[in-house]
């Protein structure tokens, strides 16, 4: 196991009725500032049930917040917050919202060109604290230090963490995922799915905790993924898949072992020049980028093949391929497409992807920095 350090501050409360905990998480006095995206929350009820519990709070609201939130729009909440000495936000949605949120805690304090937090990593050394209330179970933002932001000028969707921006807490309450789309439940269970597999399928690293707790993710999700689909207000089956979401990308099961988050930067890149949604575009990289590395990763691709997809029989190259097979068809039954040529994104467009790659100094990708440019054009060329 590689030596590590695990610290994950954020309070999870977890359950129906939760959102009438926000009066106690809330430091008293503070001057909230809610933010929200493009007014979901409002048609489902979990506005109103935000507002009563914060009754008698100083209240201010920015909403707005696109899906793949863009740094423009984001920092008109920032002179928002600014202008109003707000000193407490709070972040009620998806992945997006929260992101979006992290990204104005940590340049509200910050003197200097807020796109350097982004695109230069730059560590901020305050931000203002948060909160965030989750109605869409994907991208772990809920409990984690990562927030992903595009500058829609130059079409640049870049991740960044800091220590800073853990949510001081977060409600969970399943209720809130009822009214998603099943285009929206498809997209949390495959984004969850394969943050898990990106931190378990690289090679053996003595680990066999952090295996066992990727592997029971990744059943659960298979097991309870189909049954959101089938009925949206299965209260169990909701709470099954939004725990494994947090699970997922918390730190706890990338501790100490190597990861291989390849699917995701190509992903970041097919969204911000193509505007598909971020799990789709997982979807679609992730078994042809197992193919394609299948000599690097295969024992821990026949260990995923046979204690995830059960697949006993045959050798293992048998057992290698069906468990990439199978991972594909999950994509495909949960709604997910698992080739471009679905989205009309054509072969003629695969080398711009990978010169922006090149000029993010992103490349090589990979466990082993072995995913070369040329390796990305033939992931891309599988996936058409
Ligand atoms: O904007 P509103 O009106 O709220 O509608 C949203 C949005 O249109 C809707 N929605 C959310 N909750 C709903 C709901 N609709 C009905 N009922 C509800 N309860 O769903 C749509 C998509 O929301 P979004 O927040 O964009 O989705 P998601 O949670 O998948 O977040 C995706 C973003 O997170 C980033 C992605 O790159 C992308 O920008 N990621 C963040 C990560 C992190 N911070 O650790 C890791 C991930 O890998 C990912 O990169
Ligand atoms: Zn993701």
């Amino acid at each position: 196991m590689q030596n590590f350090t695990f610290h994950n501050p954020t309070r999870i409360l977890f359950g129906a009725g939760q959102i009438g905990s926000l009066r106690r998480e809330v430091p008293q006095g503070a001057r909230v500032l809610l933010t929200y995206g493009g007014g979901s929350i409002k048609a489902n009820g979990v506005y109103d049930q935000v507002r009563k519990a914060l009754e008698g709070f100083e209240l201010l609201e920015f909403g707005g917040i696109e899906p793949n939130p863009t740094f423009e729009h984001l920092m008109k909440g920032v002179e928002l917050a600014r202008a109003e000495q707000a000193d407490f936000l709070l972040a009620v949605g998806g992945g997006s919202v929260i992101d979006g949120t992290k990204f104005m805690a940590a340049a509200i304090p910050w003197h200097g060109n807020e796109w350097d937090i982004v695109s230069r990593h730059m560590a901020p050394r305050a931000a203002l604290p948060m909160g965030t209330v989750l109605t869409l179970p994907a991208t772990g933002s809920e409990s984690n230090c990562f927030a992903v932001v595009t500058r829609a000028a130059t079409q640049d969707k870049i991740a960044f963490s800091s220590p800073l921006i853990f949510p001081r807490f977060s409600i969970l309450d399943p209720e809130t995922t009822y009214t998603l789309s099943p285009r929206q439940i498809a997209n949390g269970v495959v984004d969850a799915f394969v943050h898990t597999v990106e931190q378990y399928l690289t090679y053996p690293a003595d680990a066999p905790l952090q295996d066992r707790f990727a592997e029971a993710i990744l059943r659960t999700l298979i097991e309870e993924g189909p049954r959101t689909l089938a009925d949206p207000t299965d209260y169990a089956a909701r709470s099954n898949v939004m725990w494994c979401a947090t699970m997922a990308l918390n730190g706890l099961i990338g501790a100490g072992v190597p990861q291989d988050w390849a699917t995701h930067t190509i992903g970041h890149e097919l969204t911000a020049l193509h505007g598909l949604d971020h799990a789709q575009t997982l979807a679609i990289v992730l078994p042809n980028l197992l193919w394609v590395q299948r000599t690097d990763k295969r024992e821990k691709l026949v260990q995923y093949a046979t204690r995830v997809w059960d697949c006993q029989d045959g050798n293992e190259a048998v057992r290698l391929e069906k468990g990439i097979i199978a991972t594909r068809t999950f994509f495909e039954a949960m709604g997910n497409p698992t080739h471009l040529n679905a989205y009309a994104v054509g072969e003629d467009r695969f080398g711009e992807i990978v010169d922006r790659l090149q000029a993010r100094k992103s490349l090589p990708l990979g466990e082993r920095k072995d995913i070369t440019s040329e390796k990305v054009l033939e992931i891309l060329a599988l996936a058409r």
